[in-house]
């Protein structure tokens, strides 16, 4: 086990009808906020009018800024700093997923950035001061409720970056794990799918002796698998919301980075090479690249995917690389079980455009730390995507 630090100041607030609190809490620091949004959700199934009500019961003013799409772009972040400094806003409120809480993270720094805040994503600038944000949590996927992440599609150059600071943790999110009951099917499998890369993504990343963080990291996957399963049959089962939703929040939030190395993140490295390029949605380019980058890598460490396979999936199988095996086409068939695509060709992607997803991610290549992959490496692991 490595040396760490643990620190993560977010506060949460979890529970049904705890939205009412936002007002109270955003009051700590702000008297004038941008409530940032998507593409109207919040609208229909009612968070919108409990959050104006709790801003306007505390006396906070708001500024809106709806709009934002699933892989955010850098785009509509421009458009937002400009009306966050045009407005003198003092904080930031996020309503809704990742892509919303991302581009609200990267507003409240490049609030107080005079260049162009894209620098923080090629690393020109690093991010040492931020408005305050606070968020009320719509779907369960990304962490970035609890983490100091932020992810952003150039939409010009086609890159699809993430910046992390310290000033980019929430001050305080809110989960209701009701609100999730409006989500479509695809969309809590997508969630699923993302927070198990996320535990994969540590836990696979070569570190030895780590016991206490593989116990933690296979529960939370195995209590996401549990709560997905009973989801897809009753979208309002409140106690398979509410698990899924913390263990997606825990996937991501430091808990299961302790004592590891940082992380292997391959394929979320080349997910979002395809995001980038195709804008499919992130946990289902995830379904699509995990088991292959497995298939690929696994020999690295067998003894470590064979226990995947063992404690994930209940294998029982003695040889090693049989259960590992084993363990990889299970994940991949319970991924196609809550109807989550498996194959680039399941989203639309043809073989043929295999080269230009490769050219994509060799930007960053190389990467991952089970095995560091180099340009042709994304290639073999690609054309398993098949
Ligand atoms: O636009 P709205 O109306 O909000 O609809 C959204 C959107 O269409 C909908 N939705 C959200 N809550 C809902 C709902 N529909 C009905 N009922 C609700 N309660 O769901 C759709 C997807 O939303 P989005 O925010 O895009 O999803 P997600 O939370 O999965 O975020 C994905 C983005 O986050 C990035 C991804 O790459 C992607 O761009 N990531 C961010 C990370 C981070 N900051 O730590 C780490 C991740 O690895 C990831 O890269
Ligand atoms: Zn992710």
């Amino acid at each position: 086990m490595k040396d760490f630090v643990f620190h993560n100041p977010t506060k949460i607030i979890f529970g049904k009808g705890r939205i009412s609190e936002l007002g109270s809490e955003v009051r700590r620091t702000s008297r004038k906020v941008l409530l940032v949004y998507g593409r109207g959700s919040i609208k229909k199934n009612g968070v919108y009018d409990q959050v104006v009500d709790s801003l306007r019961t505390a006396g906070i003013e708001f500024v809106e800024l709806p709009g934002v799409k699933p892989n955010p772009v850098l785009s509509k972040v421009h458009e937002g700093v400009e009306l966050a400094k045009k407005e003198k806003v003092d904080g930031i409120v996020a309503v809704g997923g990742g892509s919303t809480i991302d581009t609200s993270k990267t507003i409240a720094a490049g609030f107080y950035y005079d260049g162009d805040i894209w620098d923080a994503f090629v690393g020109r600038y690093e991010v040492k001061r931020s408005l305050p944000i606070y968020v009320v949590l719509t779907l369960s996927a990304t962490g970035s409720e609890m983490n100091m992440g932020a992810v952003i599609t150039n939409e010009e150059t086609k890159q699809k970056y993430a910046f992390v600071a310290p000033t980019s943790y929430p001050r305080v999110s809110i989960i209701d794990p009701s609100v999730q009951f409006s989500l479509p099917r695809i969309q809590t499998a997508n969630g699923a799918a993302d927070a198990i890369s996320h535990v994969m993504e540590l836990y696979f990343d070569g570190t030895p002796d780590v016991w206490i963080e593989d116990e933690i990291s296979e529960g939370i996957i195995r209590a996401i698998i549990r709560s997905t399963d009973i989801l897809m049959n009753k979208p309002d089962d409140y106690d398979a919301r509410a698990n899924l939703a913390w263990s997606a929040t825990l996937a991501l939030n430091g808990v299961t980075r302790t004592g590891r190395s940082g992380g292997d993140w391959s394929c979320h490295a080349i997910e979002h090479s395809i995001s980038a390029l195709y804008d499919i949605a992130h946990g289902s380019g995830l379904a699509i690249v995990t088991p292959a980058w497995m298939k690929y890598v696994y020999k690295e460490d067998i003894g470590k995917f064979a226990r995947f396979a063992e404690k994930v999936f209940g294998v029982e199988e003695s040889d090693e690389e049989r259960a590992a095996l084993e363990g990889i086409e299970r994940l991949k068939n319970w991924f196609k079980s809550v109807g989550l695509p498996t194959s680039l060709e399941d989203v639309g992607i043809s073989s043929t455009e295999i080269d230009k997803i490769v050219d994509n991610a060799a930007m960053r290549t190389p990467f991952g730390s089970l095995k560091r992959l180099e340009k042709e490496d994304v290639r073999e692991i690609l054309k398993l995507c098949v």
